[in-house]
């Protein structure tokens, strides 16, 4: 079960993994997500399918590695092998409505959620454009997104090697946050919707929210179960407490309690960089 049917470095930290798993294959919709864990003992993830096939019974994952979890899944798995299990679909689907004028913006591997969402919003008659920004070798499913939405838009930012990681991430929000306002002051829309890091859907918001245009997002707190059980993935939405597992991951960028969301996300960051650290000694 779970078999690995294809395994491949598509971009830098960048993995597709096609999984044999007909149950979630069969009724996932875009905007759900389901719950991996790969290892014996390990720690559970939430991914995004960024595609299916109903009748063959697979879905394909692309995973950015991060943390510990996620280098072991490039360095240990291999085709053949298999994933100890993988819960969903979790969560509700996207809404399919007709919108009208939709900018998606996908932030990092945040394209990989909107990939399907988008594609499912154009063929419903939507015209939607896509806008992924992110470092120039973490370009993904360009020619996918291409074939899929009216206009696709990418923004690669160069790798500083002067600067760490961290730096480097800052000229992505400059980027993106220059981008986003340019389309926004240039053209009319109805609705815009981000996936990516808090922080850069805070500053994307923020620009939005001057346009007076509504915007959705998808959040992805930490989650363990994913069944609105454990309360890891807990958000603060219009005054109230609301868990994204179960209650999203979609909500009104105008009702999230963004500092808290950004403050509880990196609560972990200290204690995930010492496991990888460890993992790779
Ligand atoms: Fe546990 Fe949402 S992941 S309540």
């Amino acid at each position: 079960m779970y078999k690995i049917l294809e395994k491949r470095e598509i971009a830098m930290r960048n993995t597709w993994y096609k999984i044999y798993a007909p149950h979630v294959a069969k009724k996932v919709q875009p905007g759900q997500f389901v719950i991996v864990r790969a290892f014996q003992n390990g720690e559970r993830i939430p991914l995004t399918p960024v595609m299916w096939d109903r009748e063959e019974g697979w879905i394909v994952l692309i995973v950015f590695t991060r943390g510990k979890t996620t280098m072991r899944m490039a360095l240990e798995l291999s085709e053949g092998d298999s994933l100890l299990n993988v819960a969903g679909p979790l969560g509700n689907p996207a809404p399919m409505e007709k919108f009208g004028k939709v900018l998606a913006i996908g932030a990092y591997t945040g394209i990989v959620e909107v990939y399907p969402i988008a594609k499912a919003w154009q063929e419903i008659g939507n015209d939607v454009t896509t806008l992924h920004v992110t470092f120039e070798p973490m370009v993904i499913l360009q020619d996918y997104l291409e074939n899929a939405v009216s206009r696709h838009i990418v923004e690669p930012v160069k790798l500083d090697p002067r600067f760490d990681f961290k730096v480097n991430m800052k000229y992505v929000t400059k980027r993106l946050v220059e981008k986003v306002r340019e389309l926004l002051e240039s053209e009319n829309w109805d609705l815009v919707f981000m996936v990516g890091p808090p922080g850069d859907q805070k500053a994307v918001f923020e620009v939005v929210r001057e346009f007076g245009i509504p915007m959705r997002v998808d959040l992805h707190p930490i989650m363990v179960d994913g069944t609105g059980m454990c309360g890891a993935c807990r958000v603060r939405v219009g005054g109230e407490v609301k868990f994204a597992c179960v209650d999203g991951p979609e909500f009104d960028a105008y009702q999230v309690d963004w500092d808290e969301l950004i403050h509880r996300v990196g609560f972990y960051s200290k204690m995930e960089r010492i496991a990888l650290e460890r993992y790779l000694e």
